[in-house]
Parts: structure tokens; sequence; C-alpha cells
């Protein structure tokens, strides 16, 4: 089996964008375009890690872009120019298969990491490229000669490559490296395969592309709404996951991950508002790797499929029902959790919990309930 690693470089300062920080950190449709990029990657079935290059002192930036989701694994320093950070990443990796992809193109479609893939069963390498429909020549202030568009491309990242022969390929570079790697690629004699690109893979460099990407968000979106509800029985000795957090209590809930109403609850509704099917169906419990999970994994993987598809969390609402323990002096600590995860602002979270005047299961204190209800923007036609 070839190990696919996805590496995203987001050491670059952003300077044609402009705005307070580097675009790579900006939230881009309420969502950090670095989490964007990393999203594509870290839910394709064919990628297996997701490595990023950030600029020395940006690790945080960097952790707070993509919310924990991906913070297992350290931030890769970059360089002075791409090509330098794509080096210091090749050189820090493992495995068989790289990606190399621009942070700045946040919206990577997975047929295309598809297509490159199986390009690469037959060549070291293999980029995304777009026919040029535009005349092209060259200009200072006055039109200067005519380029020929016929059978020219735009070469588009992510860039997959075989990563012995990239870094081969790095090493032989004479110079200060260019700003694409399939001209690393190429000047050490490598065959660089073509496959379809697309326009969503336009890089984002000015405020007039930012602009742009916005509208394509926003022009394009329908609200739904979905539901989630889930028990569970006390069972054994604490501790009680709710919310995301710890709560003290004597007695602990059974389930086969870690059991947090909540978050299952939550993780649901979102799955529902998306008609994505439910949190059993993507973590079936007959299925060991998911035994004692926290479920932070479960709502991560929720807002992925949301986010990736170009989605949008407006609001998430829970009610937990129990006699005990009392919930409110935790209802902070788990919105601020809630809204962590999910990469939405606290205010977009709400927690209420009730009893059921000791009526039920819940009245008689065997257990856990939780309902909740998610409010999502998604593209319209999905
Ligand atoms: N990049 C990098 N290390 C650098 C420079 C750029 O990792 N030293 C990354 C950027 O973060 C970006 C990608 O390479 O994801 C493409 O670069 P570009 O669009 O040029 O981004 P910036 O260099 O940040 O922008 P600018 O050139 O306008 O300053
Ligand atoms: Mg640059």
């Amino acid at each position: 089996m070839m190990t696919v690693t996805a590496l995203i470089v987001a050491a670059g300062s952003g300077s044609r964008m402009g705005g307070d920080s580097p675009k790579q950190y900006r939230k881009l449709g309420g969502i950090p375009v670095l989490r964007w990029a990393v999203m594509a990657f870290a839910d394709h079935p064919r990628v297996d890690r997701v490595r990023v290059v950030v600029a020395e002192g940006c690790a945080e930036d960097a952790y707070r872009a993509v919310g924990g989701a991906f913070g297992d694994v350290e931030p890769i320093v970059g360089g002075a120019t791409r090509g330098d950070s794509v080096r210091n990443g090749i050189d820090a990796i493992d495995g068989e298969i790289v990606l190399i992809h621009d942070a700045a193109r946040p919206f990577c479609p997975p047929a295309v990491i598809d297509r490159l893939l199986n390009a690469l069963e037959q060549y070291p390498g293999a980029v995304p490229v777009l026919p040029v429909n535009d005349t092209l020549a060259r200009w200072t202030e006055i039109l200067g000669e005519p380029i020929d568009r016929e059978g020219a491309a735009r070469v588009q990242t992510p860039q997959a490559f075989h990563l012995a022969e990239i870094r081969r390929a790095y090493d032989q570079w004479q110079g200060p490296f260019p700003s694409d790697d399939s001209l690393v690629a190429r000047n050490a004699g490598l065959d660089v395969a073509a496959v379809a690109g697309a326009h969503e893979l336009d890089k984002l460099t000015t405020a007039e592309d930012w602009q742009r990407a916005e509208e394509r968000i926003a022009g394009r979106t329908r609200s739904r709404t979905g539901m989630g509800f889930d028990v569970h029985a006390f069972a054994g000795a604490g501790p009680l996951m709710i919310g995301g957090i710890e709560i003290p209590y004597e007695r602990g809930l059974a389930g086969h991950s870690d059991a947090d109403v909540v978050l299952h609850s939550i993780t649901d509704a979102l799955l529902g508002a998306a008609s994505l099917g439910d949190i059993g169906q993507h973590f079936p419990p007959s299925d060991p790797q998911w035994k004692g999970m926290a479920s932070d994994r479960f709502l991560l993987h929720a807002m992925a499929l949301i986010a990736q598809r170009g989605g949008i969390i407006d609001h998430v609402d829970c009610t937990v029902i129990c006699e005990a323990p009392k919930i409110g002096s935790y209802r902070e600590a788990m919105r601020s959790r809630i809204a962590e995860i999910l990469q939405v602002p606290i205010g977009s979270v709400s927690i209420k919990a009730t009893t059921t005047e000791r009526l039920g299961f819940a009245g008689r204190g065997e257990g856990i309930a939780a309902q909740a209800i998610a409010t999502i923007r998604l593209p319209t036609g999905l």
C-alpha cells in the first residue's frame, strides 16, 4: 500500500492580498482558508495524512485555523520562498506519494485528487491544468509579442509526485527555487502528467479573487435544518463526558464511544441538515476502531463533511434531558468547546437543560438524553 501525504504550504505572507493577517488564516465563508484546504484532503479516502508548512512562529495561528482538528501533527516550518517551504516539507515527511498544495487554493474537488493519484500509476508526477481561453501576450506599458495559446495550459495545485522522485528533483535544482514544483520535476527529467484541473482550484491571490470567492459561497447557499436525538444509560463510575467536557459525577454513561449524548445529538443534527445519514452509518458501533473514541471526532467529521460541500454552520441548539447532574454550571464550558470544534462563534452554540419532573427513564435517573437542532447553509443543488 502506498502512503499518500498531502503537504499544504501555508508559509506565505499574502502581500498581494493585503489585510491584517496572511490570507490562509482569514475566514472565507466563516471558515479559515487553511482549514478549507486541509479538509479537502483530510476527508479524502485515498489521502492518509495531511501536513501543513507554516511560517516560523505561526504554529499557533495554524492550530487555531484548523480548530485543533488535525492538531496531533506538528506543523513544518517553511522558508523564505514557496520553493523553500516545499523543500522543507518534502524533507520532513515520509511515505511514497506527496500531494503538494497551496493553502491559498481552498477548494480542492475530490475528483481532482483521484485523477492525480490515478495518473501516478503511470507517471512520476501529475498536475491539474486548465486550458487558456483568453489571448496571451507579453506586456509592459504597451502590448508586446503575442504568446501562442494553442496547447498552452494554466497549471494549478495540488501537484502529485512520488516522494523520492520530487526530492531528487529538488536536490538537482540549481539556484533559487521556482514557484511551481512541476518546473523542478521537469528540470530533473521527470514526466509530469497533465490531468483536468478545476476553476474552484484557482488561487486566491488578490483582494478581487477573495471577493469573488466570498460571492461564490454566499450566492449559492440555502438554509437547512436537521435534528438529532441520543440516549445513553448510566453504567459504572465516571468520568461523565457531556458536551465535550468532563463533568465530575459518580456515574458514567454506557456506550461504545465515550457516550457523549450532547455531541452525538449535535453530530446527528448536522448530518441530518446535510442529508448525510446518521452517526451510526458513519461510525458503526460494530466497528472496534470507534471503541472508547472521544466524540469530538464524530462532531469534527460532520463539520468537515459540511465544510467540504461548501457549507456553513449557522447555529446549533441542544437540550440535555436529565435529573442529575445539574448542567447549568458547565453550560458555558460546553458552548465554548463545541464552538471551538465547529469553528463558529460561541453565540452560534446554545445548550439548555431540563428535567422530566421525575417521569420516565431520565426522571428515574437511568440515563441522559439529548436533543439537538442544527441550522446550516449549503450550496444549492446539494
Ligand atoms: N508559501 C509558502 N512559503 C513561502 C511563500 C509562499 O508556503 N515562503 C505558500 C503560500 O502560503 C501559499 C502558496 O505558497 O499557500 C502560494 O503562494 P502565494 O499565492 O504567492 O502566497 P503568498 O506568498 O502568501 O502571497 P504573496 O506572494 O502575495 O505575498
Ligand atoms: Mg508569494
